[in-house]
């Protein structure tokens, strides 16, 4: 019982702290749009490249529909309240309570809690049956297809335009694979772990571990996140690349390489992944093979003695070879990545 009243004194205080952030706002409005902006921190809604707002909002948010459930009807927050009294102050925390309160105090016919998990009155009556409600859970009855609906009924659209036929959406993942949005887990984005990164990994150990090589981006130190690269919700390529290209991704951050230049190295403008490896790498500055390996793999042709020579030439022969030698290739040719110089067409400067 205790629970139960702190639960409602909690969701009482999420209603009046709603009211009371957008009540400036609502003053200048029609009755209609008297609602929670739903881009907290703006004033502008965020419009995706589309045209469209990213949610529709929470004003008279209807009911999910439960396929496996078809004539459940809405029996409201307060019913499901009475026996999840923790879930319910966990998810007062969270971005969609917030809104949800505010929406359900200006019309109580709004869903909250049944938005996303469907019309509660055949649950209540049997809360055991798989099915009777909109679970997301292994076991719950629903099926991945029906959960994810219910979230993209608010949420299609935006970054989710490729959803459909992502890798993601092939291998069944569920929206709740990487979002809780029932407990204030993460500092935003809903997330099922603590941050970005750790929510892949989750599943992508593998990449994560590229991230604790002696080069790496800076992801471990949280100064970028899987998704700075990948749109994990699917793109029109086959890596979750927010981008058109790979060298597309790694201009975002990287223009300085973007060039035109003078004088341009032909692989650096096919790929960055000729020569770098996008996660981490045990070479200097992300490379996937040494110098001047790297670059014999390529050029091997004899007019420039640049083939690795024998034994002798390697730094601990009779006769080293400079070319071998510490930074090897790049100590003369500096400007790898393309050059500017009247007199770089060698990539010397
Ligand atoms: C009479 C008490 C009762 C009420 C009212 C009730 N539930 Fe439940 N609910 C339960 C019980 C008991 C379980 C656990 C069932 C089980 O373990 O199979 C449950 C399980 C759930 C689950 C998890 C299902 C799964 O298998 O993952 C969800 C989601 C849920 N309830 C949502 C709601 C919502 C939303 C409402 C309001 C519309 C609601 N419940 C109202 C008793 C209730
Ligand atoms: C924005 C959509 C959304 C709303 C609104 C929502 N839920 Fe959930 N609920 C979920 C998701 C997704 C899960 C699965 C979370 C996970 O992965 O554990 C869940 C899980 C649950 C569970 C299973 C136990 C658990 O915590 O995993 C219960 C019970 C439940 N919700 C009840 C409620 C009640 C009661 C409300 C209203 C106060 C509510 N939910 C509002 C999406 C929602
Ligand atoms: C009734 C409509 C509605 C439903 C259903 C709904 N959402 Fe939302 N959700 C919103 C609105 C409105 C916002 C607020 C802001 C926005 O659009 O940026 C939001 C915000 C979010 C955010 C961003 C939170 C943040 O901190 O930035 C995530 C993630 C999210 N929802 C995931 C989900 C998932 C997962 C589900 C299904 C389990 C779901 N939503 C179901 C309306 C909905
Ligand atoms: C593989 C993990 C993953 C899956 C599956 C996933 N998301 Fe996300 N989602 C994320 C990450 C990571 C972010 C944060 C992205 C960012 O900050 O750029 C995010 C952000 C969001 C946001 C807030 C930003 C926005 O686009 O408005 C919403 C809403 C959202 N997801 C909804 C959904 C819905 C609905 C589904 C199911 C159809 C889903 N997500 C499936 C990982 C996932
Ligand atoms: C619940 C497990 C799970 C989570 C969490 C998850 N993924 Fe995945 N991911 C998969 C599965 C399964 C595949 C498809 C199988 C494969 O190719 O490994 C996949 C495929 C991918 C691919 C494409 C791989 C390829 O070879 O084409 C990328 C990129 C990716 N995920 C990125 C992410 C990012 C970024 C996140 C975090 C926002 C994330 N994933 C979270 C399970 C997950
Ligand atoms: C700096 C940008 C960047 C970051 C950050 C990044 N990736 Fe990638 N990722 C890429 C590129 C580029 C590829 C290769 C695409 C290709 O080959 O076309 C890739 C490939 C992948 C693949 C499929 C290929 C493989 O190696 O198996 C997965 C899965 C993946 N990334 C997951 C992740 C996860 C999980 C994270 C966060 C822990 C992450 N990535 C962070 C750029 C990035
Ligand atoms: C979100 C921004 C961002 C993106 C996208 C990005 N990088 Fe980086 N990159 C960084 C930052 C930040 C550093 C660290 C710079 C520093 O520490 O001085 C870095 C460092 C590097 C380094 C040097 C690493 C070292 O050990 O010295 C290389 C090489 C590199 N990035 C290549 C790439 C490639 C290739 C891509 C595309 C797959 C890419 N980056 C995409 C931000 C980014
Ligand atoms: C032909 C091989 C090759 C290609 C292709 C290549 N790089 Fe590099 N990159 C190198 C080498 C070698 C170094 C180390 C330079 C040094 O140590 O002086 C390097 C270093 C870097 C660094 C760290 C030092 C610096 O110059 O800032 C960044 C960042 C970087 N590359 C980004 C990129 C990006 C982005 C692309 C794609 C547009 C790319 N590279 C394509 C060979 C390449
Ligand atoms: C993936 C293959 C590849 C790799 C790896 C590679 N290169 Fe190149 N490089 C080329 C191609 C292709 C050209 C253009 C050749 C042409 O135009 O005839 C080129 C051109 C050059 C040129 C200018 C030569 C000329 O004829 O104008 C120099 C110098 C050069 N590369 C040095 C390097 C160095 C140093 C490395 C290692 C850091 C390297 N390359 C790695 C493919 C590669
Ligand atoms: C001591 C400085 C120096 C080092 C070290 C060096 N080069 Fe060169 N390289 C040059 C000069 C000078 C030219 C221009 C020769 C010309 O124009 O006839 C050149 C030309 C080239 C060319 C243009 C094609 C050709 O055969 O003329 C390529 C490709 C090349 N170098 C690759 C490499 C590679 C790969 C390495 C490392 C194994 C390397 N270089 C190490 C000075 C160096």
């Amino acid at each position: 019982m205790r629970v139960f009243l702190a639960s409602l004194v909690a969701l009482a205080a999420a209603v009046l702290l709603g009211a009371g952030l957008v009540a400036p706002v609502a003053a200048q409005q029609s009755p209609e749009s008297r609602l929670p902006s739903t881009h907290f921190g703006s004033e502008q809604p965020v419009v995706s490249a589309h045209g469209f707002n990213a949610a529709p909002g929470f004003a008279h948010a209807p009911v999910a529909h439960n396929p496996d459930s078809p004539d459940a009807r809405q029996v409201g927050e307060l019913v499901c309240t009475s026996c999840h009294a923790q879930e319910t102050s966990n998810f007062a925390h969270t971005a969609h309570a917030l809104g949800m309160s505010a929406a359900l105090a200006a019309d109580p016919g709004t869903a909250t809690c049944e938005s996303c998990h469907g019309g509660g009155s055949n649950h209540i009556e049997s809360p055991t049956t798989p099915g009777s409600i909109i679970a997301f859970t292994k076991d719950g009855g629903t099926s991945v297809d029906t959960q994810a609906a219910s979230c993209l009924g608010c949420h299609s659209g935006g970054q989710r335009d490729q959803w459909a036929g992502s890798v993601h959406q092939r291998n069944d993942l569920s929206c709740s694979d990487c979002h809780n949005p029932m407990a204030k887990l993460s500092s935003e984005g809903l997330l099922a772990k603590q941050s970005i990164s750790e929510t892949c990994a989750g599943c992508h150990r593998d990449i994560r571990q590229q991230f604790d090589r002696r080069s790496h981006m800076p992801l471990p130190e949280g100064q970028m996140s899987c998704a700075d690269c990948h749109n994990p919700h699917g793109t029109i390529n086959a890596t979750l690349l927010k981008t058109d290209t790979v060298n597309e991704t790694c201009y975002q951050c990287h223009a300085e390489k973007r060039g035109p230049m003078l004088f341009e190295h032909a692989p650096v403008r096919d790929s960055c992944l000729n020569c770098h490896s996008p996660h981490g790498s045990n070479q200097q500055s992300l490379l996937v093979a040494p110098v001047p390996f790297l670059c014999q793999q390529c050029h091997s042709h004899v007019r420039h003695p640049n083939d690795l020579l024998t034994s002798t030439s390697l730094p601990g022969g009779g006769a080293p070879d400079e070319r071998l030698m510490a930074r090897g290739c790049l100590t003369c040719h500096s400007q790898v990545h393309g050059s500017n110089h009247p007199s770089g067409p060698r990539l010397h400067k």
